[in-house]
């Protein structure tokens, strides 16, 4: 400790922290280091910077400074923005955070009158309104961007809304169903979880500024205004839960994580789809790299890595969990350590979510191959047990198990069951007449499934219309 010991007084601007008051000796280098957050939180300035006006206009209107005190603090602000936006302004680690920054660099430009921005303020209130204002616009990007894939996604089941591909389940040949239909699954998962965003916003959307430091201010401050500048619907009602609470975060990075776990959802088809294997779609050079020993390969890396991200955003919210839980109130500095994830998590949503939009404008499905798979491993299968059911009024249990000894014929035989001769399907079940090959093709089975939401190209084609619509 001896070695930083200094007999500077505190706060003269000089790199002494602010705070320093009551100390007599400055940080130690590994207290500064453990402490200092400007590396990470200059990515608030603009949302610090709104927050000071807000708080410096009602602070006059109020009459708690003097107009010219306030203005001169304005134009102070003004000039910061200009630094901060050009890259011009000096970023200092011994002012540790983005407030005591600009804090310090306003008291350079306009000299004491700056100490008068931070009445009845706290920086405690002041990073928790920088942070959800910094949380909502990424929580709206997100469901814009949510929006812009939705589109992709509705263009292309648009095209290939009778497409036949197989339907899977246990990643088994199941039942046929349309590429577009199948495209259009992903479009109600992603509207959900563009809502969720929408409903995280709406929740999130009170301002804690004015709650100080954790119980308020004596100063006759007017915090409807200041919430209603920065667009927020009301202020927070409790001023310790204003200064304590990261939930908006914790909410807004469960919303990311259940997006990025569709995301790799949908990576992982792409993938699979681009297997010589399934062969199902083409992706261009613009979303594929090449090997760098083996010529033929063309490998779909941005679809793996929108797979990977969700560990790095549910490992935020883990992280940031983990932060708060315990955590007696109010402010507790453990509480700087819930940016770095929020950042991240959305840094590798928004990179996802374009690439992903990206990625599936690109695809071109392979509508021929795709066709074929959609009527091997004896796809129509139950279309023949609801053609007994339906034509020979048979319960469906028994037709199950007619059509298990039809599928038994047709795989001895090595041929699909619409290859089967009439005589082969009697010999199994002697009602049968030859109307049943009519259900036994893939377009027959997917057509015929018009119930709600169904795979029929008709029923696809209806919920497309309706999500133009929506996000028209
Ligand atoms: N840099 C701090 C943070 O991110 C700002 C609030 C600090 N408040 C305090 N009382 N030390 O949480």
């Amino acid at each position: 400790m001896t070695d930083n010991a200094s007999k500077t007084p505190a706060a003269n601007g000089q790199g002494q922290a602010m705070w320093g008051g009551r100390f007599s000796a400055k940080p130690a280098e590994l207290m500064q280091a453990i402490n200092v957050s400007i590396g990470f939180d200059k990515r608030l300035w603009a949302q610090d910077l709104a927050g000071s006006r807000a708080h410096a206009r009602m602070l006059i209107s109020q009459g708690v400074i003097a107009s010219s005190d306030g203005e001169e603090i304005l134009e102070g602000l003004a000039k910061i923005e200009d630094e901060l936006s050009t890259g011009t302004f000096p970023f200092r680690d011994e002012y540790e955070d983005i407030h005591m920054n600009i804090e310090a660099r306003l008291r350079e430009l306009i000299g004491p009158t700056a100490g008068r921005l931070h009445t009845a303020r706290s920086r405690n209130d002041q990073v928790a309104v920088d942070f959800r204002l910094w949380v909502r616009d990424a929580a709206d990007r997100s469901a814009a961007q949510l929006q812009a894939l939705q589109k992709a996604l509705l263009a292309q089941a648009e095209t290939y809304a009778d497409a036949l591909m197989p339907g899977f389940t246990h990643l088994q040949p199941a039942q046929p169903v349309t590429f577009g239909h199948h495209l259009m699954a992903y479009v109600e998962m992603f509207g959900r979880d563009a809502g969720r965003f929408r409903d995280a916003r709406a929740r999130m959307n009170e301002c804690p500024l004015g709650a100080a430091a954790l119980a308020g201010s004596p100063f006759p401050i007017d915090r409807h205004q200041t919430a209603a500048s920065l667009g927020f619907d009301r202020p927070t009602a409790n001023s310790l839960d204003s200064v304590s609470s990261r939930d908006f975060a914790l909410e807004a990075l469960s919303a990311a994580s259940i997006t990025a776990t569709h995301l790799s959802r949908l990576a992982e088809e792409i993938v699979l789809w681009t297997t010589p294997m399934f062969g199902f779609i083409k992706l261009t050079d613009a979303f594929t790299t090449g090997s760098s020993i083996m010529p033929q390969k063309k490998n779909p890396d941005a679809a793996e890595l929108i797979r990977a991200k969700v560990g790095r955003i549910l490992g935020s919210l883990t992280t940031l969990t983990v932060v708060m839980k315990g955590l007696p109130l109010a402010y507790s500095k453990d509480m700087q350590e819930d940016k770095v994830p929020t950042f991240e998590a959305f840094d590798a949503l928004e990179l996802s979510l374009l690439a992903m939009a990206g990625m599936i404008a690109d695809l071109t499905p392979n509508t021929e191959k795709m066709a074929a798979a959609a009527g091997a491993g004896f796809s129509t299968a139950t279309d023949l047990a609801d053609w007994l059911v339906r034509e020979l009024n048979m319960p469906f249990r028994d037709a199950h198990h007619v059509t298990g000894s039809a599928v038994k014929a047709a795989e001895t035989k090595g041929v699909d069951l619409s290859d089967l001769s009439l005589g082969e399907f009697q010999a199994i079940e002697p009602r049968i007449t030859d109307g049943v090959y009519a259900v036994l093709t893939p377009a027959a089975s997917a057509a015929s499934r018009m119930s709600y939401g169904g795979t029929a190209p008709a029923q696809v084609r209806a919920q497309i219309a309706r999500w133009k619509e929506i996000l028209a």
